[in-house]
């Protein structure tokens, strides 16, 4: 039997001791130990099995589910399979049928939609009737709990594929920001699912960590990055607060291109800790143990360790128990999915436990409904052949009232109101290989940022520029008011002046009665964008996923129908081309 305390869910512990029952003493043996170890990563195997062939097949948007999938292949291959790794943008569902083991990791965005690049392939799976009769599959589905529809594309491929007749071989894993130790437990699983002859060359290893002479950051070592400069760039009587920050790279190994991502580790800012430490009755003095840290003062681990502030269905679960709250308990009711909704939008934590633990709660208690601190993304505003050792951000200050609070977005307001010059900040890059600049220096690129969407373009028109690239490159910003929010307006003109921009066009949203948006000016402009278009010209899009790349995809397809004089359904075909050819691409949040 697998030992209780293995970190597996109900479905993958009854499949796991089926097939534990299966194998001969050694195997079970080493098997037995392996998954006592539950987190302990996968490490050298003694002699490879004939395993059989494996796809690990991945849909990504900022590169986790693929940086995953290329670790489940290395592994597979260790225990003789023959892995190969599949990105969902390049396979079509008819591809599915030549398959015979499959492995799924894809993550979920916007809303509940499958990453940006896997949508066609999920679109043509959910609708297709074609049998998988002869699939063997298992799922790992990445995902925020603090989303309404939490891993909801995973969920989507995992019924459908069983519904096409395909077998799941291993129970789905749904993960959190911190799926390390879910998406460990699920390979393993999966792999011993699929080839139970593999799990005898499995063995247990410690992980240890690299050499302290070549030290390595990454994800699981974030590198404690200088603060070298920040700037509020909105001029004062801004209704906003975008603060441009610089950081020191050098000595961490660290490197990144254009259109990759900054993670940043924050820290909880004083009053959101003294709010919460109130609302619990707790001084934040009391002693705690935190997993994989240590023991730690209360205080410190709201500081360092913890989600003290966003609210979901997971935490209020674990609220209703350890408040042992009947209302609670209510309203995460089946019938009550609405009004849970209601209840969460514009509220935090602290509100629930004001609201659902009147007379507080132990220290033990409290951060036993928190989840891991999850780092924040932030597109990169600098080439790093223009700043060598540096990397430059460009970040919204999030500030807002509900419920007669006033909230603060943890990471944004760390950086904007906590972080001064000389201060260091936990960081790792987080590359993006789907939103790259043309190879070839002499395309023409097209780049609609408005607010922080901008950030990627200041980097790519800088590399453009560090390179000597002939290609023409077109700028469209918008924010609020020209005088108070042109972000980087004098680095703007000086590339206008030098001929590195080629054109910019700029909506002010609010400095005229009616709105305008940057969509609007691309309809202005609609006859030389379809001509850069034809021209071969890369198009990009950064910023609010919400409304605005909506909008600019619309805008898009309106243009072109227009300019080349075809129906709506031509256009709509266009830009998909241009998608699937990757010259259009978007980092929208
Ligand atoms: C690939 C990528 C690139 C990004 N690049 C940038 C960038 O270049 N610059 C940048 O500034 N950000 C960028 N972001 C967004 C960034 O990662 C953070 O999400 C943002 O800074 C907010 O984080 P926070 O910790 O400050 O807020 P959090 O503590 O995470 O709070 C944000 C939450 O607050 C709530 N909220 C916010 N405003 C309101 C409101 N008005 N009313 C009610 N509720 C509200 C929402 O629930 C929201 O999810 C990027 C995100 C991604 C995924
Ligand atoms: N997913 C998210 O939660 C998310 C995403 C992006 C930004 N934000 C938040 O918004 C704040 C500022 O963000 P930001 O500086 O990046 O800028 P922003 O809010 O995206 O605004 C930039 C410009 O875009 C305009 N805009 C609004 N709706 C648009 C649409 N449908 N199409 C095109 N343009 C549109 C805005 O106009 P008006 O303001 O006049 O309408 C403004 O002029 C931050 O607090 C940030 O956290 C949140
Ligand atoms: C803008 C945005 C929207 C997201 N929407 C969801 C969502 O609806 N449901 C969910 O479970 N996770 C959501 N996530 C979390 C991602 O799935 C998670 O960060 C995942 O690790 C990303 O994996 P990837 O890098 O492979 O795309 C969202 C993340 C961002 C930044």
């Amino acid at each position: 039997m697998l030992p209780e305390h293995a970190p597996f869910t109900t479905d993958q512990r009854k499949t796991l001791d089926f097939l534990i029952a299966s194998l001969d003493p050694v195997q079970r043996g080493w098997l037995s130990g392996y998954l006592a170890a539950g987190a302990v990563p996968i490490a050298a195997v003694a002699a490879p099995v004939a395993a059989g062939k494996l796809t690990v097949l991945y849909g990504t948007e900022s590169g986790n589910s693929e940086s995953l999938a290329d670790r489940s292949v290395k592994e597979a291959k260790k225990r003789g399979f023959q892995a190969v790794m599949k990105n969902m943008a390049d396979i079509s569902t008819a591809d599915l049928a030549k398959f015979t083991n499959v492995l799924v990791i894809v993550s979920t965005w916007g809303d509940g939609e499958p990453p940006e690049t896997a949508i066609p392939f999920y679109k043509e799976l959910i609708s297709s009737r074609s049998a998988l009769k002869d699939l063997r599959f298992s799922v790992c589905a990445l995902g925020d709990t603090s989303y309404e529809k939490f891993c909801q594309t995973g969920k989507d491929i995992d019924v459908h594929l069983e519904t096409l007749g395909a077998e799941r071989v291993f129970a789905r894993q749904d993960c959190d920001v911190d799926y390390e130790e879910g998406y460990v437990s699920w390979l393993a699983g999966s792999l011993i699912a699929l080839a139970p002859a593999a799990a005898a060359a499995i063995h247990p290893v410690a992980y240890t960590a690299p050499a302290s002479s070549g030290v390595e950051y990454g994800k699981k070592n974030p590198f404690p990055s200088e603060a070298l400069d920040t700037l509020v760039l909105n001029g004062e009587g801004s209704a906003k607060e975008t603060v441009h920050l610089e950081l020191a790279l050098a000595s961490s190994g660290l490197s990144y291109e254009p259109g990759d991502s900054l993670a940043v580790v924050p820290v909880n800012t004083p009053d959101i800790i003294k709010a919460l430490l109130q609302a619990a009755k707790l001084k934040g003095t009391e002693e705690i143990e935190v997993k994989n840290v240590g023991r730690k003062l209360l205080a410190d681990a709201l500081r360092e360790d913890f989600d003290i502030t966003a609210l979901s269905r997971a935490v209020l679960t674990k609220l209703a128990e350890a408040a042992d709250s009947a209302t609670l308990r209510e309203l995460l009711g089946e019938d009550a999915k609405e009004r849970l909704k209601d209840y969460n939008d514009g509220r935090e934590i602290v509100d629930a436990i004001t609201d659902f633990a009147p007379n507080g709660l132990t220290a033990e208690a409290l951060t036993g409904i928190f989840r891991k601190l999850p780092p924040r993304l932030y597109s990169i505003a600098s080439s790093p052949l223009a700043h060598p050792d540096e990397v430059h951000l460009t970040v919204a200050a999030v500030r807002y009232e509900t419920n007669g609070r006033s909230r603060k977005g943890v990471c944004s307001t760390y950086l904007a109101d906590l972080v001064k010059s000389g201060d260091h900040v936990a960081v790792f890059v987080q590359p993006n290989k789907n939103f790259r600049l043309p190879a070839d220096g002499s395309t023409p690129v097209i780049m609609v940022g408005p607010g922080t969407g901008v950030a990627p373009f200041r980097a790519f028109v800088e590399h453009r520029a560090a390179l000597g690239s002939s290609g023409k490159n077109w700028l469209f910003f918008g924010d609020q008011h020209y005088t108070y929010d042109f972000l980087y307006q004098l680095e703007w003109q000086e590339h206008l002046k030098n001929g590195t921009l080629t054109r910019l066009d700029v909506a002010f949203s609010r400095d005229q009665p009616e709105k305008v948006y940057v969509q609007d000016r691309m309809i202005s402009q609609a006859k030389e964008l379809y001509a850069w278009l034809e021209e071969g010209a890369h198009f990009y899009v950064c910023g609010d996923a919400n409304r605005m790349a909506h909008d600019v995809h619309e805008a898009l397809i309106s243009i072109v129908e227009n300019q080349a004089a075809i129906s709506r359904e031509a256009a709509e075909a266009y830009v998909e081309a241009l998608k699937k050819s990757k010259r259009y691409q978007r980092d929208v949040y």
